[in-house]
């Protein structure tokens, strides 16, 4: 990617995740340039004015400005938060009819920019929206990434290490599927410090009703965060971040996020939660991480559910 001599980022919707995100990238220092575009101009330019009076402190120095949809051009990465959030009751799903036009619009706009990076994408129901926006852009599947599971395989590490009372980065395993109510835990990969959970278990068999609450809490915590404060933006926003720094850094770490599948784990056609490799090209590879029999009912009921709620709209 010759073009891109920089690392500028580009933000669309301004909202709690957005903002949250735009946050983050401060702290974090991973691009150069950063522009905010919303429908809301005043409020948007009042948080890259706020922002801006945080750079002294960053760790790297950093252009914050409020921009229009040219700005897309020589972006690196183009991250969608724009769009209506879930209500308390509401599922991600929906949200598709409202979000998908939302979108179209969205797409269109970048597009007309002459952007050829990545798009990464927040807004609910993420992986339809990812695959909607994959057909919308007309990009190579590679450079459309959703945030897909990397919030639920955050929240999975984090209640295993409660649990386990070890560190979340010595916790490993992914939530995949959905990023949704039909997501699923990959149980027979599971391991801390290379230990296969299913031994741990064997060892201590009092705790296996407290992993099967750890699942339904991992699957259900933005319904609980939703019901106390309206809406989930802090932990989506790190998630968001992890992505954007494997891609700006060309890191090709493995991170859960929603990738287009040709025939992984035996489905095509669909956008959803996997493990895959990421760096500077987007999603350099899929990977079919071992699944046992449970295991892949669960992820092809989970591909079904995706697939039920797209195809009306791309027929
Ligand atoms: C979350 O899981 C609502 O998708 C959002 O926090």
């Amino acid at each position: 990617m010759e073009k891109f001599k920089g690392n500028k980022v580009v933000l669309i919707g301004n909202g709690a995740v957005g903002s949250s995100y735009a946050f983050s990238m401060l702290n974090q220092g991973a691009c150069d340039e950063f522009v905010i575009i919303d429908l809301d101009e005043r409020k948007a330019k009042g948080d890259a004015m706020d922002l801006n009076h945080g750079v002294v402190y960053a760790p790297s120095p950093m252009q914050i400005r409020y921009g229009t949809y040219e700005e897309c051009n020589d972006a690196v990465l183009v991250v969608i938060c724009a769009g209506a959030a879930q209500k308390p009751g509401e599922t991600r799903l929906d949200l598709v009819g409202k979000n998908m036009k939302i979108f179209k619009s969205i797409v269109d706009e970048v597009m007309k920019s002459g952007f050829d990076g990545i798009f990464l994408i927040a807004t609910n129901p993420v992986d339809v929206l990812t695959y909607a926006v994959q057909r919308f852009s007309g990009l190579p599947e590679n450079q459309v990434i959703g945030s897909g599971t990397i919030l639920d395989t955050a929240r999975f590490r984090h209640l295993l290490s409660e649990e386990f009372d070890v560190s979340p980065n010595s916790v490993h395993g992914y939530i995949i599927g959905e990023h949704g109510d039909s997501e699923l835990a990959v149980w027979s990969g599971t391991n801390i410090a290379g230990k296969s959970l299913y031994d741990i278990l064997n060892e201590n068999p009092e705790k296996q009703s407290r992993i099967e609450e750890i699942f339904v809490n991992t699957r259900d915590a933005a319904y609980e965060i939703i019901k106390a404060k309206g809406a989930t933006y802090y932990g989506v926003a790190m998630g968001l971040m992890r992505i954007s720094k494997a891609v700006l850094n060309n890191e090709n770490v493995v991170l859960t996020v929603s990738a287009k599948l040709n025939g992984e784990y035996g489905h095509d056609d669909v956008y959803i939660g996997v493990p895959a490799i990421i760096n500077r090209n987007g999603i350099r590879e899929v990977l079919e991480t071992p699944l046992n029999e449970e295991e892949k009912a669960k992820f092809t009921k989970s591909v079904q559910t995706l697939k039920d709620i797209q195809s009306p709209f791309f027929e």
